[in-house]
């Protein structure tokens, strides 16, 4: 981490003293800052893919459906316009939203039945454990909250803060909508996934309650379009899903 902080000090301190122009001559220090910020890149890549390995460790990702679920988020962010910055952080939130889990004890996580109100109580604190993770890596910061805020709905009535409509960062707002579906179309140990058109419908009939109605609608524009590709990507058909 150390080495982080030093990276990230390098290039606070040599962009605030160098514009950087793609028209400017290379000089050694442009090569170095350029060298530093690729560092930084890697870096950034190398800890959302140690955290996707943790993940799958404790069997909390979806694989190939995590993967597409992210690259899906991306397209609603770049559809509603989200800035570079923005859409850096919504591909970590989409990613490792539910980073926190990690704290939650196997017997709530694999809980085959229903949980009763104190286990649920604790599954809730999972978006806080993320945050209180994510937020101590220099440049995660952001995203760090935008996966506290992952359970909000567009009512008021999510978790943890309560916080109504555009009171929730918009990365939240994507990333609510995208994970619902994942969880409506996944199958479980329990039970089956719900048909994806099903799926499609709960978004549609929880619009302006629990979810952004420009996010859902985004989203169902390409999402039934692909919704087979990503079935077969996956290594299964729509069929066997449901
Ligand atoms: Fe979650």
């Amino acid at each position: 981490m150390q080495f982080a902080l030093l990276v990230i000090a390098l290039v606070n301190e040599r962009a605030s003293g160098l514009a950087l122009s793609s028209n400017l001559p290379w000089t050694p220090d442009s090569l170095r800052v350029k060298q530093v910020e690729e560092q930084v890149t890697a870096l950034r890549s190398s800890v959302i893919c140690a955290f996707n390995q943790l993940l799958d460790l404790k069997d909390l990702n979806t694989g190939v459906h995590s993967t597409r679920l992210a690259e899906w988020g991306m397209r609603v962010g770049q559809e509603l316009g989200l800035e570079e910055a923005e859409l850096q952080n919504l591909e970590v939130a989409a990613l490792l939203h539910d980073i926190g889990k990690m704290g939650i004890p196997d017997a709530i996580l694999r809980k085959p039945g229903r949980l009763d109100p104190d286990e649920y109580a604790l599954m809730k604190k999972h978006p806080e454990y993320g945050w209180a993770v994510l937020r101590m890596l220099p440049g995660f910061e952001r995203a760090a909250l935008d996966i506290l805020h992952h359970h909000e709905n567009l009512d008021g009535k999510g978790y943890p803060a309560g916080l109504k409509g555009s009171e929730i960062p918009i990365v939240s707002r994507i990333v609510t909508v995208i994970d619902a579906f994942d969880a409506m179309v996944s199958s479980r140990p329990y039970r089956v996934g719900l048909p994806h058109e099903e799926a499609v419908r709960r978004l549609i009939e929880s619009s302006g309650t629990q979810f952004d109605p420009a996010v859902v609608r985004c989203f169902i524009s390409f999402a039934q379009a692909e919704m087979a590709t990503v079935f077969a990507a996956a290594g299964t058909s729509v069929s066997s899903a449901l």
